[in-house]
């Protein structure tokens, strides 16, 4: 069958290749896969900066943001044949550690869990793959192609999830939130801030194109200008683009008891000077916290494909600004000007 794949850390090494079918210690159940979602983390590793193969094997299947059909489900397993779905990026690691032993592989401790598409074990963007029942999400019907969303909508629901535990360490009632950057990350951040009820404010560099539009779409407001421009004291920033200084920005504007979620994950190499005394200061007296996030369990997965359940389908097809065929995988990595969220089209339903 016919798959993407790569040599981890060689840049110029993508080609679509002919790999065996599947292998069963994959799992008992088969997906026919749709589409691909084209995100960062996969340009780093085509740009030979990230990434790493199956142990023994030279070459890795690319592809995390999936979308598939089930062909073959054994009985009792949670998806039955036809059902759209969605394959959970991460897999605990063999030891396992107290996180990964429960579930909560997103927080594994010792580094050792395998991604697919990214560490370690095979991705979703081939013909066909095969999956166990703890690792595959169904996605309501009626998403169609947009069920592909449900693998970056994982990483906000995340990233909420962690924002809302720790709100609540005292009375918490946000009002405001800021979400810097107005890609796929930022745009579904975005999305579930206004879910929540909340007062969002979105931060881009771009004036021109879809994403202000998209933004006031969705009942939040666009600004193109710094934090503390577009709305004082905030009570959560999610930092969505991994600039650094976005992220200090973030820090030194979030509003009292506020908190900071980052999610980008950002190059080193930039220094600047901070006055880590006043930073300190302001971060102690009025309560602030700041949290990273990546990844996602099962939890936030399901937390995702209900949040995307309820969202306007006009406005996430608009998320799912261009669709390239696999043949021509090469034409998802020219960025255009009104690029949001690039799909690779495997199949057709
Ligand atoms: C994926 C995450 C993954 C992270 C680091 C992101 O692009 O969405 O699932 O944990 O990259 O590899």
């Amino acid at each position: 069958m016919k798959a993407l794949t790569v040599v981890p850390l060689q840049k110029g090494s993508a080609e679509l290749s002919d790999v065996d079918d599947p292998p069963e210690s994959d799992g008992p159940i088969l997906v026919q896969t749709l589409g691909v979602g084209i995100c960062g983390t996969d340009i780093e590793i085509l740009s030979g900066a990230y990434g790493w193969a199956p142990p023994g094997r030279e070459r890795l299947v690319l592809g995390h943001e999936s979308l598939g059909k089930v062909l073959e489900a054994p009985a009792g397993s949670p998806v039955a044949e036809g059902d759209l779905v969605v394959g959970i990026v991460r897999r605990p690691d063999p030891v396992p550690c107290a996180n990964c032993a429960v579930g909560e592989w997103d927080f594994c401790r010792n580094g050792k869990y395998t991604e697919r598409g990214i560490k370690e074990h095979d991705g979703y963007l081939s013909e066909r793959y095969r999956i166990t029942p703890d690792f595959v999400v169904k996605v309501d019907d009626s998403l169609g192609m947009l069920g592909v969303l449900l693998e970056p909508t994982s990483v906000v629901a995340k990233a909420w999830e962690q924002v809302e535990r720790i709100g609540e360490r005292a009375h918490w009632q946000p009002k405001t939130a800021v979400v810097t950057g107005a890609g796929p990350i930022g745009l579904l951040a975005a999305l579930l801030g206004v879910q929540r009820g909340l007062d969002v404010h979105v931060l881009d560099q771009m004036s021109q194109g879809k994403k202000p539009d998209l933004v006031r779409r969705l009942g939040a407001t666009y600004h193109t200008g710094a934090i503390e421009d577009a709305v004082a004291d905030p009570d959560v920033i999610v930092e969505c683009t991994g600039v650094s200084s976005l992220v200090l920005d973030a820090m030194e504007h979030v509003g009292p008891n506020g908190v900071v979620c980052l999610t980008g994950v950002s190059s080193g190499g930039r220094t600047v000077q901070v006055d880590e005394g006043s930073l300190n200061r302001t971060m102690v007296l009025a309560n602030e916290a700041v949290v990273g996030s990546v990844n996602a369990n099962r939890r936030h997965y399901l937390a995702g494909a209900d949040a995307l359940a309820k969202a306007d389908r006009d406005w996430l097809s608009e998320l799912v600004s261009r669709r390239v065929p696999i043949d021509r995988w090469q034409q998802a990595l020219d960025r255009q000007p009104d690029d949001v969220k690039v799909v690779v089209e495997v199949s057709e339903a």
